[in-house]
């Protein structure tokens, strides 16, 4: 199946900043992809290009198939930006209102209900913007994003006010999403979340891609620990495929061995690792 993002070669340069320097990065349908990346790596703004609201300077973003920016590909995107607000005066429900009228939705009011269950505010319908905490906008937020069900969600830090209640509530909407095949591009900065859902991850640094796969593949094996009637014995360069030599070794040399662990780093070390100079 054709990508539903795809980015080839993209670049941006706003002036003297060259924000994307040659980024290669698909969406596949269904896929959760999680974009990491330091303050400044050009996250935002391979979402922001992707949406039509920056124009690329080089390269080529397509959404479902049509150029980025287009009625197509706008149609099949929802968007929630980093930076967002909305009218204080508004209620939720007049918030996801204004938002069906934008896009043409036709679920009407119980596509509203339902989206408002998804995020968790169910009982919030009638409360305007200004009496919500800043998680609730955020909630909200996503629940913009969600209106008309399009076939990608490009999510800009949505979880960055989110208590850790919040975060589970999310992520259990986004494991919800991959089962009715919609794809995600998700920015955070919370490592340990996207390890936990993302199926695919694109580390970018200074305008590049510095790694990309899966968290499981991100992750690094780092030395096999084997612990012996002697203590603890640490095999620093060692890898799991090692293990049955080790432990052979160590029993023909009269050890008697307990237990043996592979050491595996985090996504947040191996991301440390890519991008610390
Ligand atoms: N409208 C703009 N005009 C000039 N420079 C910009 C503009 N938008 C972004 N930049 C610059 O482009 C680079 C990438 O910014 P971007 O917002 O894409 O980063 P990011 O990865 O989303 O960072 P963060 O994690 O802080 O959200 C930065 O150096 C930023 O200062
Ligand atoms: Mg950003």
């Amino acid at each position: 199946m054709p990508p539903v993002l795809a980015a080839r070669g993209l670049e941006k340069r706003y002036r003297r900043v060259q924000a994307l320097a040659g980024v290669d990065l698909e969406v596949a349908p269904g896929q959760l992809v999680g974009l990491l990346g330091p303050n400044g790596a050009g996250k935002s703004t391979l979402v922001k290009i992707a949406c039509g609201l920056v124009r690329a300077t080089g390269g080529t973003v397509e959404v479902a198939g049509a150029p980025a920016g287009s009625v197509q590909a706008r149609r099949a995107l929802g968007y929630l930006a980093e930076l967002f607000r909305f009218p204080a005066w508004m209620s939720a429900d007049e918030v996801l209102t204004l938002h069906q009228r934008l896009t043409g939705a036709t679920g009407g009011e119980a596509e509203r209900v339902e989206l408002l269950e998804l995020v968790g505010l169910p009982d919030a319908r009638r409360t305007r913007v200004a009496a919500m905490s800043k998680g609730m906008q955020q909630r909200l937020g996503i629940a913009q994003a969600l209106v008309g069900g399009p076939p990608l969600l490009l999510l800009d830090e949505p979880t960055s006010a989110l208590d850790p209640a919040g975060r589970r509530v999310v992520r259990g909407l986004l494991e919800q999403l991959r089962e009715r095949g919609t794809s995600v591009l998700l920015n955070s900065h919370l490592l340990s979340e996207v390890e936990l859902v993302c199926d695919h991850v694109v580390i970018v640094d200074r305008g590049r891609v510095v790694a990309a796969g899966t968290p499981a593949e991100l992750r690094r094996e780092g030395g096999v620990e084997v612990e012996t009637a002697n203590g603890t014995r640490r095999f620093a360069d060692a890898r799991r495929a090692d293990v049955p030599r080790l432990v052979r070794e160590l029993v023909a040399a009269g050890e008697d061995v307990y237990e043996v662990r592979v050491v595996t780093s985090t996504l947040e070390e191996a991301y440390l690792e890519v991008v610390e100079e």
